[in-house]
């Protein structure tokens, strides 16, 4: 153990796992075979007890329910794996502290955590990250994120989350990637490099569990918790990709949706955790089930006691038991009458050891912890922030989805009146899942203006109005503690107030949206409009005829129907974190130029939902320039979405050209490039996303009228020009066939290529 940690070495004795360890003292982690850890972990296996064994599968939460004195006697009796909730490194030590010198075979705890878009430095949330389609972008937030939460002390997070959705009725859209396969994979993909960089082992990264496997975000009906229904052709062509990139892309870890799919809770889906997930995908990491799942296979019918849970749980695939008791109390009485194999425990705890290997923490337990004296004297200081990374990223974030005669950029000058019950709230602008981030820390749209401004015009400010007058709403937000807040001021009040404000401005910026818990788990809404009192404050505001600019915060597609009519200008800023309201303003004022694009739909109403781009045709289409009453459509609204998938302005303009392809026909196993030139035609340097997307008008089952196969981020100066080429392979036109064959079949496929997804150059080729 001497080379292990200088100071360990003193203070503790060996494990009895230390004369065992192949592994060189200077061995670099990613140089460990995975025979060596094989080898490694079936010698300890063989020392463990069953009890020592059942200990390894659990993951114990921080909290009320288990207070950290009484964990501690946990883990010294051997009976915790793992630990999550816990985010500063005299805690951390405290518990490895309690493994290294009082358990019996002192297997290291490994900590995890949710840090879904930053740890202490907060971005913006992932739907946000989204919105800038640039895996670059998501690399800085990845890295960032692992540096600081490995500062922590922390070794694995609870992300990140690929669930591909089409509802944003669902409160967690916020925490996805959005409705297509291809963007949520390469976002989940960029994230799970970036975190465990080389190796998990190395001192500032993460390991990753990519969540909800599977299918979370096809919940019915937007319904939290509720099942999911799909073909399987669904599944493996739209759903299941990204969780595969993510793995793909070495994510140690996998956790485990709490919905059921097709009937089977995936917490007892061994179709899903064993056929699909080891055999097909051969995942070698953990799997993790959510908070209490295993119980909650009683609530789903399939389980008819906590036992019964338990022994469908480890037997269908669950390794690590989130939050639950119930593996402690079974298992041993299950393995005994043989209900649960010792193969099976053995094979489950294997899992834990060999990512607890792959961490690197049988090498050095202290890893992401160091020495004591080196623990940050405060753990929020403003030093372990990075600021100006939050402050690019979010700019690369926020989506201008309407612009009326180029009222924005705003000059600094005159008089601005900022209102809106999100325009200071330090709180809200973090998002949900905001991890260890500190309120005081975050800059709102009032500070990154006020700032902006300074000394050039006059800022006015009001509240205008709370989020919501709606007290169940208000209820509902504050039952876990204050998160909405409800003014003592009457909402009349606030409104005049706001009004007269308005009335003495050049121009009014209204911040309205979502609060922060408004969009999170367990926030499912049957009306995706802001707040009535937010739309009465906006509809107030127009009336007063100044130019009226929505500054939006939301966590999911909202219905603006209304407010696209009433705003001169919509900025779409999502959560936009730590340092949103310096990009905000940056963005406000033509600093910066904005470059996002929506990576999800946004209905005209909630009652057309689920209205994703990438939809099947029907028989019967309907065509808005000869509209018929027997075609698909709602008659009681315009057709297709509000704003679509991909859509984005700029101060600048952009012109794309026909779509010219290196040869129109691809035989097996070749490939084509199709192209286009992009000219900023413009007065400003501006940024864009060239999108390509293809069709398979003729196929042995219904193919999506338009599917994202490609895509690239450019920047270009006023007048330049930049030719964008996607290569086209067999692999961009494969798909599930009726017999659940993965192929590309014959025939004609469009091309389309454009900076969103309805305007768009169209040709196409032929493939045999
Ligand atoms: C439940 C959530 O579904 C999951 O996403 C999260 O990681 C865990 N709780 C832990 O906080």
């Amino acid at each position: 153990m001497k080379w292990i940690y200088p100071l360990l070495a003193l203070s503790f004795s060996s494990p009895l796992w230390a004369a065992d360890t192949t592994v060189a003292p200077t061995s670099a982690p990613e140089a460990r075979s995975e025979q060596a850890r094989d080898a490694f972990v079936t010698q300890l296996l063989s020392k463990m007890t069953l009890d020592e064994k059942i200990g390894q599968l659990r993951l114990i939460s921080v909290g009320p329910d288990n207070p950290k004195q009484a964990i501690r006697e946990m883990i010294r009796n051997g009976q915790v794996g793992a630990i999550f909730n816990t985010v500063t490194r005299p805690d951390i030590r405290a518990m490895q502290d309690q493994v290294m010198q009082l358990s019996r075979l002192k297997i290291p705890l490994f900590f995890a955590y949710d840090v879904v878009h930053g740890q202490r430095t907060i971005f913006p949330i992932p739907l946000g990250l989204a919105a800038s389609w640039d895996p670059q972008a998501i690399k800085t937030v990845g890295r960032i994120s692992a540096y600081e939460a490995a500062d922590d002390g922390l070794n694995m997070t609870w992300a990140p989350m690929v669930d591909v959705s089409h509802e944003p009725r669902w409160g967690r859209m916020s925490e996805g990637f959005g409705e297509d396969t291809l963007l949520t994979a390469e976002m989940g993909k960029a994230m799970v490099e970036s975190m465990q960089g080389k190796s998990p082992a190395d001192r500032y990264s993460l390991m990753t569990s990519v969540k909800h496997f599977a299918l979370y975000g096809a919940v019915e009906g937007g319904q939290e918790y509720n099942s999911v229904d799909m073909s399987p052709q669904r599944m493996f062509q739209e759903y299941l990709p990204p969780y595969k990139a993510a793995l793909d892309a070495g994510s140690g870890g996998v956790m485990v949706a709490l919905n059921s799919v097709n009937g089977v809770p995936a917490t007892a889906d061994s179709w899903l955790l064993k056929d699909v997930l080891r055999d097909q995908w051969k995942f070698k990491g953990i799997t993790i089930s959510d908070h209490g799942a295993i119980k909650e296979l009683i609530n789903h019918g399939v389980a008819s006691d906590p036992r019964d849970a338990v022994r469908i749980a480890i037997n269908a695939g669950i390794d690590m038991s989130m939050s639950d008791q119930y593996y402690s109390q079974y298992l041993p009485g299950l393995v005994k009458s043989g209900a649960v194999s010792m193969a099976t425990i053995d094979e489950a705890t294997r899992h834990v050891l060999n990512v607890k290997y792959d961490m690197g923490l049988f090498s050095n337990p202290y890893s992401h912890l160091g020495p004591a004296q080196d623990d940050p004297k405060d753990t929020n200081a403003e030093s372990r922030l990075h600021r100006p990374q939050a402050r690019e990223v979010a700019a690369e974030t926020l989506v201008l989805l309407k612009n009326r005669l180029g009222v924005l950029p705003l000059k600094k000058q005159g008089t601005i009146a900022l209102i809106g019950p999100l325009a200071d709230s330090k709180q809200d602008i973090m998002g949900s899942w905001s991890a260890a981030g500190v309120a005081a820390q975050s800059v709102t749209v009032r500070e990154g203006m006020t700032q902006a401004l300074a000394g050039k015009a006059t800022l006015l400010y009001a509240k205008g109005s709370n989020i919501t007058d709606n007290p169940l709403v208000q209820k509902f937000l504050n039952s876990y503690g204050p998160e909405v807040s409800v003014d003592k001021q009457s909402p009349q009040q606030l409104l005049d107030q706001a009004v007269a404000m308005a009335r003495k401005a050049d121009v009014v910026v209204a911040a309205v949206g979502e609060s922060q818990g408004m969009a999170h788990e367990a926030s499912s809404r049957s009306d995706i409009r802001i707040p009535a009192a937010q739309r009465r404050l906006l509809t107030a505001l127009k009336a007063t005829g100044k130019p009226l600019i929505i500054v939006l915060m939301n966590g999911r597609p909202l219905d603006i129907s209304e407010q696209s009519q009433q705003a001169d200008a919509i900025l779409e800023t999502w959560f936009s974190g730590t340092e949103g309201g310096h990009a905000i303003a940056d963005a406000l004022f033509g600093d910066t130029n904005p470059s996002g694009k929506l990576p999800v739909s946004f209905p005209r109403s909630v009652g057309q939902i689920p209205a994703y781009y990438n939809h099947l045709p029907t028989g019967r289409p309907y065509n808005y320039l000869h509209p018929d009453k027997y075609t698909s459509h709602y008659y009681d609204a315009i057709n297709g979405p509000l704003y679509p998938f991909g859509y984005g302005l700029s101060y600048t303009t952009f012109s794309v050209s026909p779509v010219s392809l290196s040869s129109d026909q691809m035989t097996q196993g070749g490939h084509l490039q199709a192209s286009v030139t992009v000219t900023n035609t413009g007065k400003r340097a501006g940024a864009t996303v060239v999108q390509m997307y293809l069709n398979d008008p003729v196929a042995s089952l219904s193919r999506p009228v338009e599917e994202l196969k490609g895509f690239q981020r450019i920047s270009l100066q006023p007048g330049q020009s930049q030719q964008v080429s996607f290569k086209i392979t067999e692999d961009e036109l494969k798909f599930w066939n009726p017999q659940m064959k993965y192929l590309a079949e014959p025939g004609q496929f469009n091309v389309m290529i454009g900076l969103d997804s309805v305007r768009t150059e169209k040709t196409h080729f032929n493939y045999q």
